[in-house]
């Protein structure tokens, strides 16, 4: 079984066959921190804004991490130190860039989606949730979207063992965590080494509405730093960077 001999520092691994969403089962049930919920396939796979994440059973990774004590204004930084965490963990593998906020991004088509989930309660932040999809050994995609996903096999010709891949991104999560936390793991400074598209144009897609930019930075909250077509900067806060590259 694929997570046997999965060894972390990390006290509860909860491997599943098959679930909803591993998100929906962290975020739903009573877990420690630095628990990981993995899954061979989901049958709900959420993705970002509402879309749903292909869940191949058996070729990737799709797991969650259950993050504790976490401020608010922490979970966009968080989205981008997870982005980090993982293009430092594929470094050797693959050219992995980040295109702002969390997608993980290799010769120019999406590897990895990461989807942080929280729940409150009265008012306040109770838990939050790292969920992250990393395409593995998968090399058919469906049909829509072939054209925008890639995965370490096909970057690379050869199948990975998934396990590994996630003992090493767990390991240098928690090796990191605390000096993220803490403000000692500056992103602002990290930022040019791992984005895609910094003073690249971008195309930023908000509800239904495309806009041209060019990449400047991120700031403290994580926002993206853009100069729009007419050279003013703005900050952006939501929205999802197109594939088309402009
Ligand atoms: C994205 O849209 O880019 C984010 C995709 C996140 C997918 C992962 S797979 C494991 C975890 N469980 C989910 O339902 N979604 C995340």
């Amino acid at each position: 079984k694929l997570y046997e001999g999965f060894r972390g520092k990390h006290s509860t691994i909860v491997a599943l066959e098959t679930v909803d969403s591993t998100n929906a089962y962290a975020v739903s049930n009573d877990l420690p921190p630095f628990a990981v919920v993995t899954a061979e396939s989901q049958t709900a796979g959420r993705g970002r804004s509402g879309r749903k994440w292909h869940s191949a059973e058996g070729l990737n990774l799709y797991f969650s991490i259950v993050l504790n004590d976490i401020e608010p204004q922490k979970l966009l930084p968080m989205n981008i130190f997870a982005g980090y965490i993982l293009a430092d963990t594929l470094k050797d593998i693959a050219d992995v860039k980040i295109k702002w906020p969390n997608d993980i991004i290799a010769e120019g088509k999406k590897l990895a989606g990461i989807l942080m989930e929280t729940s409150f309660s009265g008012g306040k932040l109770e838990k939050a949730v790292l969920g992250i999809g990393l395409n593995v050994n998968i090399e058919d995609f469906p049909e829509d979207i072939a054209w925008m996903a890639t995965s370490l096999k096909k970057i690379s010709g050869r199948n990975f063992i998934r396990e590994e891949i996630l003992a090493s991104f767990m390991n240098n999560l928690e090796e990191k965590y605390d000096d993220f936390i803490t403000g000692r793991i500056n992103l602002i400074n990290l930022w040019p080494f791992y984005s895609a598209f910094l003073d690249k144009k971008i195309s930023l897609h908000k509800d239904g509405v495309k806009t041209e930019y060019t990449e400047r930075g991120i700031d403290a909250f994580g926002c993206l730093l853009a100069e729009n077509a007419y050279g003013r900067p703005e900050t952006i806060v939501t929205g999802d960077i197109g594939y088309d590259f402009c």
